[in-house]
């Protein structure tokens, strides 16, 4: 009887699971079989009709056809599990080739972009980059540049002061000292960087960059200083373009001397950019001063350099033709991306 009725659930069990098509409809078989009211575990429950004897063989027997339908169950399981799984891969297949969300491309900044052009072209010639913090001590920015107290370049008027001992550095400068300090000549370096002075109209930013050189070696003479101007120049400019030095001062170089090249603009000829002169200042520059060397620690007896230092935003208004050098600072992405 009971036997009977084990085989009906059985066949019926298995006959359900056979047609079950989706995972869920399946899961509904196995709660109506297995479940904890499932009719595989209520059967146990009639048992009590039977004698002592035959219980034990029909729980094992009740145990079975459970495994049995178990097994069925798990096999149709996995099959229905990877039939949707390919139903669900192919339905939301990605289209790689659709066009993908607009992104406009930013651009380099002029003045990133003309201080590398200049950092490229002096590494061909054996320079190689350091750089000196924002705010300086008095003595980097100063003092150890052979700028006495009183010198006009310290006045109020052009210095950013944050304390009596520290200032926005107002060049680049500062950098031949601290690495005339740490490092052991030879030395060729550049210093890229921003600097600070109390200045503002068309042509002159309160936030400025230049770009420092520092050459240190034995018998290093004024035709070196300008042998490697030259060559920057002609390399930066163009070929026809030509080097002009101007006797100056400066109290970190002797001699000192302010460079010009020839106006690219109008070739030499005289145009409103050069001012009708033919030529445009473009940096100072000369050879290291000793009471440099000496605040550096390094015997000016021993070593000769020179040292040049120019505007970044100066070349790149000479070179691109910028009317305004405000225009630097006000991120117009119409200004901006004429640089690509
Ligand atoms: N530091 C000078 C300036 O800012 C430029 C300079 C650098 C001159 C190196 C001579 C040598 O005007």
């Amino acid at each position: 009887m009971l036997s009977k009725k084990l085989q009906d659930i059985q066949n019926q069990a298995q006959k359900e699971i056979n047609e079950a098509t989706t995972l869920e409809a399946l899961y509904q078989v196995k709660v109506r079989f297995l479940g904890k009211q499932g009719e595989l575990t209520l059967i146990m429950k009639d048992m009590g009709g039977l004698s002592k004897e035959e219980r034990p063989a029909f729980g094992k027997l009740v145990n079975e056809v459970k495994q049995a339908v178990t097994t069925l169950h798990d096999e149709k399981e996995s099959q229905l599990a990877r039939v949707e799984m390919d139903k669900k891969l192919s339905e939301e297949e990605l289209d790689l080739t659709l066009p993908g969300p607009y992104l406009p491309n930013g651009s380099e900044h002029l003045i990133a972009k003309v201080m590398n052009e200049i950092v490229d072209i002096l590494a061909r010639v054996g320079f190689s980059v350091r750089t000196g913090p924002l705010i300086e001590t008095d003595f980097y920015n100063f003092t150890a540049l052979n700028i006495p107290a009183d010198h006009p370049s310290r006045d109020m008027q052009d210095t950013f002061y944050i304390d009596g001992e520290h200032v926005l550095r107002t060049h680049t400068s500062p950098i031949q000292i601290r690495t005339m300090q740490t490092e052991k000549p030879p030395i060729r370096i550049l210093a890229p960087g921003g600097v600070f002075r109390h200045d503002y109209d068309a042509s002159h930013s309160p936030h400025f960059h230049q770009i420092e050189a520092l050459l240190v070696d034995k018998n290093v003479s004024m035709a070196d200083l300008k042998g490697t101007i030259s060559y920057f120049i002609r390399e930066f400019f163009g070929k026809n373009i030509k080097t002009r030095f101007r006797p100056s001062f400066f109290p970190f170089t002797e001699p000192s001397a302010e460079v010009d090249c020839s106006c690219p603009l109008c070739q030499g000829k005289g145009c409103k950019m050069c001012k009708h002169t033919g030529w445009i200042e473009i940096g100072g520059s000369g050879l290291v001063h000793p009471n440099v060397f000496k605040a550096a620690g390094l015997d000016p007896e021993e070593w000769q350099g020179f040292a040049f230092g120019f505007g970044i935003e100066r070349m790149a208004i000479i070179k691109y033709g910028v009317s305004d050098i405000r225009l630097f600072m006000e991120n117009d992405t119409r200004f901006l991306e004429q640089f690509k």
